[in-house]
């Protein structure tokens, strides 16, 4: 993108979302910093790159840094340089990212992981504009517009005392807080179709199918925790997986992870509760096993088995085939179990 020197493309319809853009246009002129708050993956890195496209700064640097991927000392070199010798291993002068930005913006992402020190010399720049090169003496001046992006409530770590108050004012002086994918509902579809035809382009398809009723609901219905980038990986998955079949795409693969062999705490339950059971040690993990015997025992264990084939089918979305994927039964046997307990009606939505 910043080879094309212009602002990203940034898909979305809804009122929230519409409200950021607006925001950010008031604000692309200003020098002053901003702060882009958001959940994983809402585009928070977008919307700097649109403030610094979008900005009479437009045509020079936009650096950025990720605070959370280098060590304190490793970050202010990288921040703002090193003489040489400074440490060990500085061999050679290092311009820092402030001086390579002079005129331009630089994206801080992940400030709240910056360290206190840190934190001290990022403030003194931001109200005087001011920093010298680890080891050096001489103080440097930058013009540089800060953009810093968090995924946590600074305000709240500011009163655990793990951020500085004074850094947040300053750093604050603008917020623009993007809405997570479950708050624009009315630009999922849109930000789907989006991504699967780009994905579709990519892969040399003749043209994407669209997507069936089944996904569309699993589109509606999925929460999205990690948002735009979730979102993006899962239609781009499902497409690629999907191929060259003529028909829409009828199922979307959310999760990467999803196997019947998948080692998870599922399969550690099921695995302890038949060490249990063959130890006759009664462990207190699903409801059946924390029963008090005397019992009816086929009656519970029949209960038990109709409430794993209703948690797979809601888990599955009621797609019988992927519930009894889910189970490690065949189709077959899973349909055997949803006929023993009248079950059928309520998973009549899979072919
Ligand atoms: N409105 C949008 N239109 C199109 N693509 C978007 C939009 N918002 C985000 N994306 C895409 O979603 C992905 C995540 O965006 P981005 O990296 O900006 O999120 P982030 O908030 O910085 O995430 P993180 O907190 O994990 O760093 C990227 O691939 C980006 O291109
Ligand atoms: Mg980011």
């Amino acid at each position: 993108m910043s080879s094309a020197q212009t602002a990203p493309k940034l898909i979305g319809e809804s009122n929230c979302f519409l409200e950021v853009l607006e925001r950010v246009s008031q604000i692309t002129q200003l020098n002053r910093p901003v702060l882009v708050v958001g959940e994983r993956g809402t585009g928070k890195e977008l919307i700097a790159e649109r403030l610094h496209y979008l900005s009479e700064r437009w045509d020079k640097s936009l650096l950025k840094m990720n605070c959370a991927a280098l060590n304190q000392e490793l970050l202010e070199s990288e921040l703002f340089g090193h003489e040489s010798g400074a440490f060990t291993g500085a061999s050679k002068l290092h311009k820092g990212r402030f001086e390579r930005a002079d005129g331009g913006t630089l994206f801080l992402d992940e400030v709240g992981t910056m360290s206190m020190r840190t934190q001290e010399k990022l403030l003194r720049f931001i109200e005087y504009g001011e920093y010298e090169r680890l080891g050096g003496g001489a103080t440097l001046t930058a013009d540089v517009r800060l953009v810093a992006a968090t995924n946590v409530d600074l305000p709240e770590l500011a009163d655990k005392g793990k951020f500085r108050h004074d850094l947040l004012d300053r750093l604050a002086f603008d917020v623009v807080t993007l809405p997570p994918l479950r708050a624009r509902k009315e630009d999922l579809l849109l930000l789907a179709e989006h991504f699967a035809l780009n994905m579709a382009k990519e892969l040399g398809l003749a043209l994407f199918t669209g997507f069936d009723k089944q996904a569309v609901d699993q589109l509606l219905t999925h929460t999205w925790p990690g948002n735009i980038r979730e979102l993006k990986n899962a239609v781009e998955r499902s497409v690629c997986r999907w191929g060259s079949d003529p028909e829409p795409i009828g199922e979307l693969q959310i999760d990467p992870f999803e196997s019947p062999y998948r080692l998870n705490e599922k399969a550690k339950v099921t695995s302890q509760k038949t060490a249990s059971l063959a130890a006759e040690e009664p462990q207190a993990q699903t409801s059946s096993l924390a029963l008090q015997l005397p019992i009816n025992f086929k009656e519970e264990v029949e209960n038990f088995e109709q409430e794993l084939i209703n948690r797979a089918l809601k888990e599955g979305r009621f797609n019988q085939r992927k519930a009894a994927e889910l189970l490690g039964l065949s189709y077959h046997q899973l349909r055997g179990n949803l006929k023993k307990y009248s079950l059928l009606k309520e998973s009549e939505a899979d072919t």
